[in-house]
């Protein structure tokens, strides 16, 4: 009888529980004072670490891995059972020696990677607005003149270097770990200079906020998908009943972010099935238009900062000033997962709630396949399918590989 492995979730948890130990590992080197910090957090000592991309995409090491650990199990199990069973203790011995000696690791060089100081520094920017924000102004100052707008990399400076830039619009932003980016910017890459004189640590995070927003917004223009995960931009929150302060608090819900859309249009109808959060920078007052009797309920908190609406802009490649109407719903591990245009937002109250299939921008390789039965669903079915999809279909470990 043949077992069915889950060999995506073999290799999803093999690549986090390398992750963990490292991290642990690191803690563990600090809190005993062998490694110190840099850029203000605890540094890798050592010039390698392991990585799981490589189980990503060879499914015969992620074979060859967990069997090895398999194998591991057996031995310690054995030796464990040899100290308490007096009566067996010598075959049982033997017996976990022979199995650790055969036990077939896989090649150590395959999971191993050059590391930088900084490769497990995580982010403290959250991808918030003002973040990204910020990485677009000190982007365009420094870095815009060799990577371009776009992040392609096809400007006069980087095509006459004699290595040209990578395309950051490309999954590289995805693939390499954040603390490795940010240690490019600040100690230079190849015929990158090094920019830890000019730019401050904060600035980095943001730069590579901004990076990410910016080639999403590329992603979807050249592609109409993303297809890359992104994350909903965390902002403040102005919420008269709640307690929430940012998205970020509302972590583990689904969170519907809607740009106040032009005088005279509706809002969308109250759902209880999601967070609502209303932008409305300058557009028009939080408690708008006769339209809106029994609907502004659904809104409970607001936002009326222009770097809100400017960051959604990054992402979703639409003009600032052509925002008002659109939608973005987010599911509970806080990926962006669909987009409702503001083209086809109508001035009926009816459109204001309608989602199909087709406003799913952010889906996993299966749904995409699955043919959407647009037109046929009235807008309450088409809404209840986008969030059965959205829950039944999360994001994976994205780090990793996982292209959703
Ligand atoms: C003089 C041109 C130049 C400037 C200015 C420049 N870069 Fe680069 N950048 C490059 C080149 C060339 C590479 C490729 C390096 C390599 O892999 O050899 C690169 C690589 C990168 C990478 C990929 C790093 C990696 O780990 O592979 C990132 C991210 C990046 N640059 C971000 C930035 C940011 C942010 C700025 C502004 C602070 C910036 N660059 C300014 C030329 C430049």
């Amino acid at each position: 009888m043949a077992i069915d492995i889950d060999w995506n979730g073999v290799t999803n948890l093999l690549l986090q529980t390398v992750q963990t130990l490292q991290q642990a590992l690191l803690h563990l080197m600090h809190g005993l004072g062998i490694t110190h910090d840099i850029d203000g957090q605890p540094a890798w000592p050592f010039a390698a670490r392991l990585s799981g991309e490589v189980l990503v995409i060879d499914r015969s090491v992620t074979r060859a891995l967990a069997g090895a650990l398999a194998y591991s199990l057996l031995a310690l199990l054995s030796l464990a059972a040899a100290l308490i069973w007096r009566r067996f203790r010598i075959p049982l011995l033997l017996l976990a020696i022979a199995i650790g000696a055969l036990t077939p690791w896989p090649d150590i060089g395959l999971l191993s990677q050059p590391a930088s100081a900084s490769s497990f520094h995580v982010s403290p920017t959250a991808f918030s607005a003002q973040a990204i924000n910020r990485g677009e102004r000190v982007y365009s100052q420094f870095c815009l003149s060799c990577h371009g707008a776009d992040g392609k990399g096809n400007t006069r400076i980087g095509l006459a270097l004699a290595i040209a830039p990578p395309n950051l619009s490309s999954g590289l932003l995805w693939r390499r770990p954040d603390g490795d980016v940010l240690w490019s910017i600040r100690h230079g890459k190849g015929e990158m200079p090094a920019f830890a004189e000019q730019i401050s640590v904060a600035d980095s995070w943001a730069l590579i906020d901004y990076m990410k927003a910016n080639a999403a917004g590329v992603n979807i223009r050249e592609t109409g998908l993303w297809q890359r995960p992104v994350a909903i931009p965390d902002m403040e929150l102005n919420c008269a009943p709640s307690n929430a302060a940012r998205i970020a608090d509302w972590h583990g819900q689904r969170v519907r972010l809607i740009v106040a859309p032009a005088d005279g249009a509706a809002l969308p109808l109250e759902d209880p099935r999601f967070q609502s959060l209303l932008l409305n920078a300058g557009a028009r007052p939080a408690a708008a238009a006769a339209t809106d009797t029994g609907r502004i309920g659904a809104i409970q908190c607001n936002n009326a900062a222009a770097e809100s609406l400017h960051a959604l802009s990054i992402i979703t490649a639409i003009a600032d000033q052509r925002l008002a109407g659109a939608q973005l719903i987010a599911d509970r591990d806080g990926w962006v997962r669909a987009l409702k245009r503001p083209a086809n937002t109508a001035n009926t109250a009816d459109a204001a709630d309608a989602w199909s299939d087709e406003d799913m921008l952010c889906r996993p390789p299966s749904a995409s396949d699955s043919k959407p039965a647009a037109g046929k669903d009235s807008a309450a079915q088409g809404l209840e399918k986008l969030i059965a999809t959205m829950d039944a279909e999360p994001i994976r470990f994205i780090k990793g590989g996982f292209y959703h």
